[in-house]
């Protein structure tokens, strides 16, 4: 009897270490102060989607940025100021995160209803699960509670995100240094089920890898003939690129993921497992994607009191 009594204490003070190291985040957070944000959120994720099917696509790869520097803190959002340069204007954003005018719409909309409650951060992770939802994805309840970063991080932005030139070891550990694993990095990479890339992030693959369908190739050196045509697009996942789903995986398979660093994931690798499984088994897929999500959600956010709720996402209070 002593001896369950200690395995409870033990358990009990370990479960309120647990509480105050995740302590922050949790998906009723709002449920009192700003009863209709996720209301709000949708409606406006809805006409976005309406009017512009990609821009789902383009709010989670912006939440993944946010998340992979300094956390997800709304440091993405910033724009340059007199005292640090922004994210925004970093390597793997400049000319390709897309959707800050959406965010704008919402947190207009939000400041409305619950004005000064609700950070930017939070409607970010909203915002992405909806383009996720609204293109045939997976649902999930989103953690909130985050607040708003007071600077950005423009050097970490262009040294913390992995490129489309990385192979396999080179994104397994990237996503390691965010304390994301394999799996969830091979499950997350499912997102370029939905969305577009430049020929300059495609430019390498289509004309020198040797991974790759040559029809497939010749298709994307088509729409990638010269340096004249840098922002010309091709879909991340060839036939469905508003429809979030496992074909993905399935084109990987068949050597037709677009980026090298997608192929790199079916390439005779640790991931090829998981990468056949994933094509087989959208149920599976779909599982781990939202269980990656939250992890991913929970990248080191500021609460309590550090950093602050910003009355406009793109400039500190
Ligand atoms: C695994 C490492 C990853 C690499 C190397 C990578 C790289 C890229 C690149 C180069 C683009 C095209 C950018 C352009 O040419 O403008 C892109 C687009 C995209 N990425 Fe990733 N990405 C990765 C992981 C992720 C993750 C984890 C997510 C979300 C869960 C994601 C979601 C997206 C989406 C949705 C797009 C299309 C955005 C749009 O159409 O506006 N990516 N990614
Ligand atoms: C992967 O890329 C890294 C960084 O560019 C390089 O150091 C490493 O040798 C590469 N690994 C393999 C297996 O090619
Ligand atoms: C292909 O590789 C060659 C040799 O490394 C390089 O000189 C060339 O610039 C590459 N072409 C493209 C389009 O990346």
């Amino acid at each position: 009897m002593a001896s369950f009594r200690n395995h409870f204490a033990i358990i009990l003070i370990a479960s309120i270490l647990v509480s105050f190291a995740n302590a922050k985040l949790s998906t009723n957070f709002y449920d009192c102060t700003c009863p209709n944000l996720q209301e709000i959120v949708r409606n406006e994720m809805i006409a976005a989607v309406n009017k512009e099917q990609r821009i789902g696509a383009s709010l989670l790869r912006l939440f993944f940025h946010d998340c992979f520097i300094n956390g997800c803190d709304a440091g993405i959002l910033l724009d340059d100021t007199k005292t640090f340069r922004s994210e925004k204007t970093a390597s793997p954003n400049r000319n390709s995160l897309r959707g800050f005018e959406v965010i704008d719409n919402i947190k207009t909309r939000v400041e409305d209803a619950c004005p000064a409650t609700v950070s930017c951060a939070d409607i970010l992770a909203l915002a992405a699960r909806d383009g996720v939802v609204l293109l045939g994805g997976p649902t999930w309840e989103v953690t909130l509670g985050r607040r708003d970063a007071r600077t950005a991080s423009f050097s970490r932005a262009n040294n913390q995100l992995p490129g489309p030139s990385y192979n396999l070891s080179a994104l397994i550990s990237s996503f390691a240094a965010k304390g994301l694993s394999a799996r969830d990095m091979t499950a997350l990479s499912g997102g370029h089920t939905i969305g577009q890339a430049r020929c300059s992030s495609f430019r390498d693959r289509a004309y020198n890898d040797t991974e790759i369908d040559p029809a497939f190739a010749a298709e994307r050196r088509a729409d990638c003939p010269c340096k004249c045509r840098e922002n010309s697009l091709a879909p991340l996942d060839l036939q469905t690129p508003t429809r979030f789903e496992n074909s993905y995986y399935k084109n990987l398979l068949v050597k037709r993921g677009l980026l090298h660093s997608d192929q790199e994931l079916f390439n005779g690798g640790s991931q090829d497992r998981l990468v056949r499984f994933y094509s087989n088994n959208e149920g599976a897929f779909r599982r781990d994607f939202v269980n990656a999500m939250i992890k991913m959600g929970n990248i080191s956010p500021l609460t309590g009191t550090h950093g602050e709720i910003r009355l406009n996402c793109r400039v500190v209070n």
